[in-house]
């Protein structure tokens, strides 16, 4: 059953140049592109964002880093739209991703890791919501 996720290429990687060669992949995996923008998120929008995480030691430096610089959000569908995603990404941890994998060719570490992807259809539904209206939708 077709579904959708959504994906964030994180500003490690757009600063890096990279991506052209993220939304490559998307594409070659099968993906469909349905909604995409460029946008550099508020501290507000990225505390929000993450707010599952409040209470992680990890939280501000995720919130400083995902506001430091422009990100891509986009909508992908895909028949497990969302399990498909989280294995094109890799594992969080980009020293543990195997080559092939976003994460493991464009990441840097446990932070910098390049993209993001919701965690389960529920999530990707909220989170498609924080990012798009229905107009947006191709
Ligand atoms: P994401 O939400 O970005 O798709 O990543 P994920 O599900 O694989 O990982 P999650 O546990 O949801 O963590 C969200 C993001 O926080 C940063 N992080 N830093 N310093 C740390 O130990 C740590 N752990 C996670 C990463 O940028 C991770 O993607
Ligand atoms: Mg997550």
């Amino acid at each position: 059953m077709s579904e959708m996720t959504l994906a964030i290429i994180k500003p490690d990687a757009i600063e890096a140049n990279n991506t052209g060669h993220i939304i490559q992949r998307i594409l070659d995996d099968g993906f469909k592109i349905r909604a995409m923008k460029m946008l550099r998120m508020s501290a507000t929008e990225a505390e929000s964002f993450y707010a599952v995480h409040r209470e992680r030691p990890f939280f501000a430096s995720l919130v400083h880093f995902m506001t430091s610089g422009p990100v891509v959000v986009l909508a992908l569908e895909k028949e497990n739209a969302v399990a498909e995603w989280r294995k094109l990404m890799g594992p969080t941890n980009s020293k543990d991703a195997p080559k092939g994998t976003i994460r493991g060719d464009f990441g840097t570490d446990v932070e910098r890791n390049a993209c993001h992807g919701s965690d389960s259809r529920e999530n990707a539904t909220i989170e498609l919501a924080f990012f798009f209206s229905k107009l947006e939708y191709c």
